[in-house]
């Protein structure tokens, strides 16, 4: 399994509204790195205007770049600012020494997985299970099919990672089948955050709602027997014969 890859992005935002609300203008300033160390970790200052993107500083690139002609004219005038370049390569440099930081602070969350089964629709198969993971970071994931512990390829369809929108991911997997008895289907998790990949089994109970009903009713006739049993045995006891309901017992106010 890869290890977790590193990926920040530090968003610093500026927005400037005018009165009217028509022009607005904001800055993103990003740090962006794919190693743990942060060496390779890129700075990149864009400047927008009404949505449109007027101009940037990328680190690689070492120059601001203005992509219209009022934006260009700035451009030039900030890369011959001494001031300005070493600001640059100060953040660029503050950057690529937090990237270690925030890696730590990013610690892979585990998934919560959920195994389900559900009768295929338009399939030549009968049945179809999914298993589903949940709130997991970082990105990268393995989900598999185990059928008696050797990967099953065919019938087997994915979702990608799909972004929750709070850094964390969902995805989902489907295997199409035709249960066959003595059969052992696993559902494996590979994640950074599992020092080993996790198994699910999918436990098929063929007749398990008719068992459990079995089970059920035998209990339910079993603990009425023993109630009736027991009630018998405290009138015999407390009476010491069984009280045969007479008219004075069912209405008594009428006999007065
Ligand atoms: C920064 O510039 C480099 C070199 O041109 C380029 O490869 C990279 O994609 C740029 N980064 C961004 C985030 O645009």
């Amino acid at each position: 399994m890869a290890q977790a890859q590193g990926c920040s992005i530090f968003l610093v935002l500026f927005l400037t509204f005018s009165p009217g609300g028509a022009f607005y203008l904001y800055v993103v300033e990003r740090c962006q790195s794919s190693s743990n160390d942060g060496h390779d970790a890129v700075l990149l200052d864009q400047i927008y205007f009404n949505k449109m993107l007027e101009g940037q500083y990328n680190s690689t690139v070492g120059i601001a770049i203005g992509y219209t002609e009022k934006a260009e004219e700035i451009a030039k005038i900030l890369n011959k600012s001494p001031g300005f370049m070493r600001h640059q390569v100060w953040k660029t440099n503050l950057c690529k020494r937090n990237v270690p930081l925030a890696q730590k602070l990013l610690t892979p969350v585990e998934p919560y997985v959920w195994l389900r089964l559900e009768k295929a629709e338009y399939s030549q198969h009968q049945q179809m299970l999914i298993c589903s993971a949940y709130d997991f970071y970082p990105k990268q994931i393995r989900v598999t099919w185990l059928r008696d512990g050797k990967e099953v390829t065919s019938d087997v369809t994915s979702t990608e990672e799909l972004p929750n929108g709070n850094w964390l991911y969902q995805i989902h997997t489907y295997l199409e089948f035709t249960p066959k008895p003595g059969e052992k289907i696993t559902c494996m998790v590979e994640h950074a955050s599992l020092k080993e990949p996790n198994l699910y089994d999918w436990e098929p109970e063929p007749d398990s709602k008719r068992s459990k009903i079995v089970v059920g009713s035998a209990g339910l006739l079993l603990g009425l027997l023993i109630s009736i049993a027991g009630f018998i045995y405290y009138k015999i006891t407390s009476n010491g014969r069984m009280r045969v309901p007479t008219t004075e017992d069912v209405c008594p106010e009428e006999t007065l």
